[in-house]
């Protein structure tokens, strides 16, 4: 059951309508690119025996493409219960259901109950969710070594578009609203944790960064 009004209206927009047309597109065509440039940047570092940990995982795909090329096990945590729902029956269709444990909830209400990994991943999360800093923060601070984020290029045909969609949902009487958080912001945050940039990339709308920590954790 999902209660009704979730976190800027997460759980009724990532619904099982989006969630099914999501697993139909990875079915059809695999990974997008932007999803497939993380996992082969990761996979040049070595995910043999590396653990995850998913913020925002949607389907899945990211995660479990992962686990496919070698990671060990996966935690993820998405707002919307038919994220869960859409993972757990593609994870059981690739055969790697007993590698992951999808949670349902906020991450940064659950940041407490999660426990750090190798790689801390949010892929296209950023935008979805208000609060950058508490969400940035509570995720970077649980990645042991590498941190992945894709968030939306910071161009004007972009903030554009973000003002008109922001427009529709509200005429839509949505209750959710996407956000384009400033890349320096993020960055310094994820900087102050520790952490210095390895990768940079590209694809369509999205930036993908991926940092190293540098620092131990409260070092
Ligand atoms: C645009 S979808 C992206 C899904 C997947 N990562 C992908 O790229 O296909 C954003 C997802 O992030 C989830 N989400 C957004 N903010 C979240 C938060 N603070 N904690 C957990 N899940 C969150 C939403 O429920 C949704 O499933």
């Amino acid at each position: 059951m999902m209660d009704c009004c979730s976190v800027n209206g997460l759980a009724e927009e990532f619904n099982r309508s989006y969630v099914q047309g999501e697993l139909r597109a990875y079915r059809r065509k695999g990974l997008d690119k932007r999803a497939r440039t993380l996992v082969e940047f990761l996979q040049a570092q070595g995910l043999q025996g590396r653990n995850l940990l998913e913020g925002g995982y949607g389907i899945g795909a990211l995660h479990l493409e992962l686990l496919r090329a070698g990671a060990a096990w996966v935690v993820g945590v998405d707002v919307s219960p038919f994220s869960r729902e859409a993972a757990t029956e593609l994870a059981e269709e690739m055969g790697l259901q007993d590698r992951v444990e999808h949670r349902v909830g906020d991450f940064v209400a659950l940041e407490g109950e999660v426990a750090p990994a190798d790689i801390v991943l949010l892929d296209r999360v950023i935008c979805c969710y208000p609060d950058a800093t508490a969400l940035v923060s509570a995720s970077a601070s649980h990645a042991r070594l590498f941190y992945g984020l894709t968030y939306p290029r910071n161009v004007w045909w972009i903030r554009w578009g973000v003002v008109a969609m922001r427009a529709f949902l509200a005429l839509r009487r949505s209750a959710y609203r996407p956000f384009l958080h400033p890349p320096e912001k993020v960055k310094a945050i994820v900087a102050s944790l520790g952490f210095g940039e390895v990768f940079r990339s590209r694809s369509g709308l999205w930036d993908i960064v991926v940092f190293r920590r540098q620092a131990a954790p409260g070092a």
